[in-house]
Order: C-alpha cells, then structure tokens, then sequence
C-alpha cells in the first residue's frame, strides 16, 4: 500500500498546485445546457457553485449522470451532502477514450475535486479508474468503504485538453460514507474565531434571528474581528439609533450561498440583506493580488479567512467593520463626531419591499426607523470581548419599549417585516 499512499501524496501535490490557475475558456454551465438529459447535474453544479470552481480549472474532467440516475442520487440529501459527493466526479485531469485506453488493461488514481476541499477523510478525495478491456472503464471511489463501481457510458464532449464531460451509469461513491454534514451554529463558530463583539451585537439586536431565518434558503456573513471593533477608524456604534445599527449588522450578510471561489469572481454591487431598493445598502469586491477587498464606498474591509462554508451558508471573517454609504457617507469621518441622524437615508431595512405582500400590519416603517427628531434611545455598549457570549446589554429599537426577558430583542413585528421585506426581494 505504500508505494500507493506516496503516488496519492505526490498527486495531490502536484494537482493542487497545478491546478488552480488563471481563468479558463470553458463554462461548464453552458457545456451542458445543450444537453437537457443532463439538466439535473447541471442545476446542482450551479446550486452547490462548483461551476465557479470547474471553470477555473484547465485540464480537467467531469462525470456527468443522468436525470434519472442523479434525481434518485440527491432524493432526501441535503445540498452539504450533495456538495462533496458531485466534487467527487470532478477530476483533476483530462481524459477522453484515448487517454483512458492508456490504461491499457490495469488501473490509475485520479485526484478529485473534493480533495481540493480538505475534508476528504481516508481515500474518498480520490477515483481509481480501472480499464476492464473491451471499451469498459470503471470507476470506483479509492475508498475501500465505497463498495460502488460506476461505468463509463460515453463522451458527452471534449475540449483537448481543457476539459472533458463523460456520462457514468452511477455515481462513484456510496454517499452513506461521506461525513454528515455539520449543523451551521453561528454562535459557535462566531464565538470560537473570536468575533464575540459582533456576535452579542447580533444576538442583542435579535439579527441573529433575521440570519438563521435567511439562512434557510442561503446566507453568507462577513464578520468583523473583535479587533475590527476597537480600530481607530472604527466608528462609535453608541453613536447609531437602533435601527441603524440594525441596517448596519445586516449590511453584513448577504441573502445567497458565495463561498471563496465564487465571490473571487463575483462583480458589480452585492445587495445585502439591508438593501431594499436598487443600490441601496450594496458593497463590491475586489481583488488585490491575493487579497479579496470588500468595498462599501467609504472604506475597504479586508477577507481574513472563511471560516465556515455548508451549502447554503457560509461565513467570513473580515478585518474592518463595513461602513455602508447610506450610514457613514455624509458624515466628516468615521472616527468623528456624528450629527443626531441622517436627514435624508432612513435604514431601508424597515421599509417594505415594493410589491411584498407586507401591508401596514405594523406601526409604519418611519416609526419604527425612529425619526430624526426622536432622541436615540440608550445604545448598546460593546461589552469586552472576553466577557461570555450573550451577556450583551440590551438594545431596543426605535422608541418602543420591550420589557422583562424581552429586553433587547427587536419587537416581533419588525422581525416579521423585516423578513418577509428580504423574502419578498429575494426569493
Ligand atoms: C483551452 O484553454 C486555452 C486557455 O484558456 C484556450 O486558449 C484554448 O482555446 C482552449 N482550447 C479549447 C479546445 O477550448
Ligand atoms: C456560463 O453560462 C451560463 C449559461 O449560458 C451563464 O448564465 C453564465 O453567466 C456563464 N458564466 C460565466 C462565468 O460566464
Ligand atoms: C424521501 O423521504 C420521504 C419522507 O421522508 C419518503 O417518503 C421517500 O420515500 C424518500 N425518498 C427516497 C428516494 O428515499
Ligand atoms: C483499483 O481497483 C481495482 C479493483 O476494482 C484494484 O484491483 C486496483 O488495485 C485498484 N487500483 C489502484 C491503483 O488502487
Ligand atoms: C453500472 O455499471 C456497473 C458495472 O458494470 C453495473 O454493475 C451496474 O449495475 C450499472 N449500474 C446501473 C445503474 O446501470
Ligand atoms: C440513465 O442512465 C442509466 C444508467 O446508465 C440508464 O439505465 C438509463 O436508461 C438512463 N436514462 C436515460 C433517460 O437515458
Ligand atoms: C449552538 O451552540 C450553542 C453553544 O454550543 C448552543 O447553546 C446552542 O443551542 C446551539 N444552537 C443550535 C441552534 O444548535
Ligand atoms: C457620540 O455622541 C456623543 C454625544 O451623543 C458625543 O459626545 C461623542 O463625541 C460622539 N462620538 C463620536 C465618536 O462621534
Ligand atoms: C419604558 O422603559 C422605561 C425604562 O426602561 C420604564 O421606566 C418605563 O416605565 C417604560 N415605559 C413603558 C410604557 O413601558
């Protein structure tokens, strides 16, 4: 087995480093779209966005299955199971019939995507492809737990030697040895990469709530560092109504699954899930040789590291609070002093969407928002960030006055507007 384990080392190497290059020609999306039969693997390539991650590649190949095969496959999986299990059929390699015929009766490793992830425990990262003569190829997941053997069936389309689309009559890996997928607990993992000040911000202002309902269907946060908090530019958070910081943690997440690769690539503005009309309350991203820039139009925030990604959420840490332009724009400078409220940019975030079914049901979004004449109720003080998580002081909304254990939890009401406004926009 060892000389195996060393050729399997000695790949990986080589196809990590080889592999990630600069952008390539194809588009793997638009490859299968001119096969309907197809459709199913295609959709979930885009779901889980492994489409970003082939199309990066060269020298590359995909196992593709068919509707019916990959319907029965992913019935009752979740999409963090479905991730692995399809990164499983991209390899890292180019093969058409005549590079598989090389094989010439005996077999071969192949390095996959999901061992790019880091997650791949024991063999699973990797395909060995055994050519039983006469034209059949098997292909079978390294993994001795994963008893299935999968067929090759034909070459959907070759690209020499950019990429190849091959149809298998199964899927390589039993998905019943792929690690269950872990449960996103935000206050978990917010707490342990230390961003405790951010996370008793989004507990004490009940957002918390507004991200775990969001990331039902799909979420990614940008969590400024305890140290974010306390930079000289940072501005005073004391100094924002309720409603504004509200805006401003939501200004934080945005409302769809963009884990690293993808958001490398993402261009133009993100709509956050403070944004309510075009424009508003949107950041960009940049890139700067190997850094990824968040820019809000005031200040850039900086890409520390991912810290979680699970179909369909993940989450980054970020080096400097993101100012949004509708809070932080008018004023002189962040770190100084701040007129009572902004005239003209109430947070969007209380206002309805246009269009959602939400009617007047609650007090009117201006109220709630608190108007420039209202006094700002008492803020939150940023506890220290070794106190422990959830002793948050409380932070009422707007001018309503929450009592008992309520205190510090935004009014149901506005909640329920506030996320129904984001459904109604996104999904
Ligand atoms: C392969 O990729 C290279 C570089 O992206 C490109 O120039 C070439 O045209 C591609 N070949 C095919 C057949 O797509
Ligand atoms: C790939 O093709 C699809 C469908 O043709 C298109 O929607 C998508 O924008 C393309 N992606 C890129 C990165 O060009
Ligand atoms: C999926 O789950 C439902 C209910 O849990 C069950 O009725 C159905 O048979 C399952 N389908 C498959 C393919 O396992
Ligand atoms: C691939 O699997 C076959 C059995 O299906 C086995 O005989 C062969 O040794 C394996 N090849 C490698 C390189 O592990
Ligand atoms: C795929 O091919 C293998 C190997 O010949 C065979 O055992 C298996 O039954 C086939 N699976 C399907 C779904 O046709
Ligand atoms: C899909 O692939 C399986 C396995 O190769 C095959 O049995 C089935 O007939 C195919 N279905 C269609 C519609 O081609
Ligand atoms: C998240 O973890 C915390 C502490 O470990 C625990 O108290 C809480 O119940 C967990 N939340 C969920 C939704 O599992
Ligand atoms: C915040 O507001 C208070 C008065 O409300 C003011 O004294 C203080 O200078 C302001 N701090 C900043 C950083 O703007
Ligand atoms: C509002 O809260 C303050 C203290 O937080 C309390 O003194 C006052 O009675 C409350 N008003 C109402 C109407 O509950």
């Amino acid at each position: 087995m060892y000389p195996l384990r060393l050729r399997i080392t000695v790949l990986t190497l080589w196809f990590i480093a080889a592999a990630v290059s600069s952008v390539s020609g194809h588009n793997i999306t638009d490859i299968l779209s001119d096969f309907p039969e197809y459709s199913v693997f295609n959709d979930y390539l885009t779901q889980t966005r492994l489409d970003d991650d082939i199309n990066r590649r060269e020298t590359i190949t995909v196992l593709v299955l068919n509707n019916s095969v990959m319907t029965k496959l992913v019935a009752n999986q979740s999409l963090s199971v479905v991730k692995p299990a399809l990164s499983i059929h991209v390899l890292l390699d180019y093969f058409d019939m005549a590079k598989l015929l090389t094989i010439g009766g005996g077999s071969m490793i192949s390095t996959t995507l999901y061992q790019t992830t880091g997650n791949a425990a024991g063999s699973t990262g990797f395909v060995n492809i055994t050519d039983l003569k006469g034209g059949k190829i098997e292909f079978g997941s390294a993994d001795k737990e994963s008893k299935i053997k999968s067929l090759y069936t034909k070459s959907v389309k070759e690209f020499p030697y950019n990429i190849s689309v091959l149809e298998i009559n199964s899927s390589i890996i039993n998905l019943e040895i792929l690690p269950k997928p872990l449960e996103v607990n935000f206050s978990t993992l917010l707490d342990a990469v230390r961003c405790r000040t951010f996370l008793k911000l989004l507990i004490s202002t009940g957002v918390l709530d507004i991200y775990k309902k969001v990331a039902e269907q799909a979420l990614t946060v940008f969590a400024p560092t305890d140290l974010a908090f306390k930079y000289t530019g940072a501005p005073d958070l004391n100094n924002l109504t309720n409603a504004e910081l509200v805006s401003l943690l939501l200004y934080h997440a945005i409302p769809s699954y963009v884990p690293e690769i993808t958001l490398e690539n993402e261009k133009g503005p993100m709509p956050t899930l403070a944004t309510n009309n075009a424009g508003k309350f949107s950041f960009t991203i940049q890139t700067y040789g190997s850094s990824l820039m968040l820019n809000s139009g005031v200040d850039d925030s900086r890409v520390l590291k991912m810290v979680s990604d699970v179909v369909p959420v993940c989450i980054f840490m970020i080096d400097k609070i993101l100012l949004p332009m509708e809070l932080f724009a008018k004023r002189p400078a962040p770190a100084a002093a701040l007129p009572p409220a902004p005239e003209s940019s109430p947070p969007s975030v209380s206002a309805p969407a246009p269009g959602s079914s939400s009617t007047p049901i609650a007090p009117s979004p201006a109220h709630i928002a608190g108007t420039p004449q209202v006094i700002p109720p008492p803020a939150p003080t940023i506890p220290p960030a070794t106190s422990p998580v959830g002793g948050a002081p409380a932070a009422d909304i707007g001018s309503n006055n929450v009592s008992g254990g309520d205190r510090g939890k935004v009014p149901a009401i506005f909640l329920v507007l506030v996320i129904v406004s984001i459904l109604g926009i996104f999904f």
